[in-house]
């Protein structure tokens, strides 16, 4: 499970753009993804039309210390498309600061709620800021692993992103933590001398940590939070869609995985083997099944110097037999599709001989041999 903050107390830069995109499109590639929408204003939830949602069940009470009114974080998820969902927010949560006032590390509260809620489901969770360095951004900065700062390309947009920064740094001091920062261009208006130069000068500031992607200028963006669905969803040819799925692309590398466009479990041969069924004609005297008690699974290891790739786990006692042989594919890559009940599955590959996890999913936990199992969720 990672956590990335997008956080930048500067208003309108392009936080919850960047939240609501960069959530779609690693769910998408196969991750399981929370967002967790940590700004009273509520601009995410509105931006996934996940407003409509009982107003008990938002991150404020994920995170109050009032028993009546707090809830764990399971109880205030929603479902927002295949692999993301949304912790929603409301105005209610501008009075949490005042709850925690004098209270001993309260900037530590979502990240004890993460933790405690951990082995997660979830790959990557997002925390959309608010446009404030005040109690809410901190909680967001302690729990994160990496911090993204969006920076718009407009006139003072520098101005107090040394401040951000030095929150970072008087966590690092206090507690010992210490978060990946990247900055993110956003906004950028190819067509001005303007853009080109402020891009310059924030390259300068933030050299190496800054996103090789930048974020253009595009209408489809605004159009799709009008809508409730983000930008991929709403217009995938646009010029957002592309920056978006790039700037996914670019943290997945960050992250080791060098081919985000195809992950190893893939979710999206599960999505089809559902459409796949929803075409086939009803057969007579049977009934439909829209929720199938299996699922097909597609296993994909890239390794076309190998002679022979297995996958076990817990669905075959870990033995590795015919069945759960991969098929060597012409482009050196081997793969096997398994239909498999719901449920949560250790396993790993077995590489001419050679125990390995998927290098491509970042879930594992320890086995009894010291060693580390992929983990994977149906
Ligand atoms: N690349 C872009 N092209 C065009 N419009 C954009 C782009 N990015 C963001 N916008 C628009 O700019 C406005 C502000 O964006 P957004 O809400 O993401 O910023 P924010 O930093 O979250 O704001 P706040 O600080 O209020 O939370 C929105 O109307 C959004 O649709
Ligand atoms: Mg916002």
């Amino acid at each position: 499970m990672k956590t990335i903050a997008i956080a930048n107390q500067k208003g309108g830069c392009g936080k919850t753009t960047t939240a609501i995109n960069v959530g779609t499109a690693l769910a998408a590639t196969g991750r399981r993804v929370l967002l967790i929408d940590l700004d009273p204003q509520g601009h995410a939830s509105f931006g996934l039309r996940a407003y409509h949602l009982p107003t008990d069940k938002s991150v404020y009470n994920v995170l109050t210390e009032n028993p009546e009114k707090r809830h764990s974080l399971d109880r205030c998820v929603a479902n927002i498309s295949p692999n993301f969902d949304i912790v929603p927010s409301n105005i209610q949560l501008s009075t949490l600061e005042q709850e925690f006032k004098g209270k001993e590390d309260a900037i530590s509260e979502l990240h004890r709620v993460l933790l405690s809620s951990y082995p997660s489901t979830y790959e990557y969770i997002i925390v959309d800021c608010p446009p404030s360095l005040g109690f809410l951004t901190f909680n967001a900065l302690r729990a994160a692993d990496q911090v993204i700062v969006p920076i718009d390309m407009s006139a003072f947009t520098l101005m107090g992103v040394g401040k951000l920064l030095g929150m970072v740094e008087l966590i690092k001091m206090k507690i010992g933590h210490v978060p990946r920062v990247n900055a993110l261009a956003t906004l950028f208006d190819k067509c001005t001398t303007y853009s080109q130069s402020m891009l310059e000068e924030v390259k300068t500031f933030f050299g190496d940590q800054m996103f090789q992607t930048v974020i253009r200028l595009n209408v489809a963006l605004k159009r799709a939070v009008s809508e409730g669905i983000s930008v991929i969803d709403f217009e995938k040819t646009s010029n957002g869609a592309k920056d978006y799925t790039a700037l996914c692309h670019e943290i997945l590398r960050l992250d080791g995985v060098e081919h985000p466009e195809r992950p190893v479990m893939s979710m999206l041969s599960v999505q089809a083997a559902r459409e796949e069924e929803s075409f086939l004609p009803a057969q007579e005297g049977m009934e439909k099944s829209f929720e199938p008690d299996f699922e097909q699974v597609t296993f994909t290891v890239e390794a076309p110097a190998a002679n022979d790739i297995y996958v076990v786990g817990d669905f075959n006692n870990w033995k590795t037999n015919e069945e759960c042989r991969l098929d060597r594919r012409e482009n050196g890559c081997w793969e096997k599709r398994l239909g498999l009940p719901h449920g949560r599955y250790r396993y790993k590959f077995v590489v001419d001989g050679e125990w390995k996890t998927d290098p491509k999913n970042q879930e594992c936990e320890g086995n009894e041999f010291g060693t580390l199992n992929s983990v994977m969720r149906i």
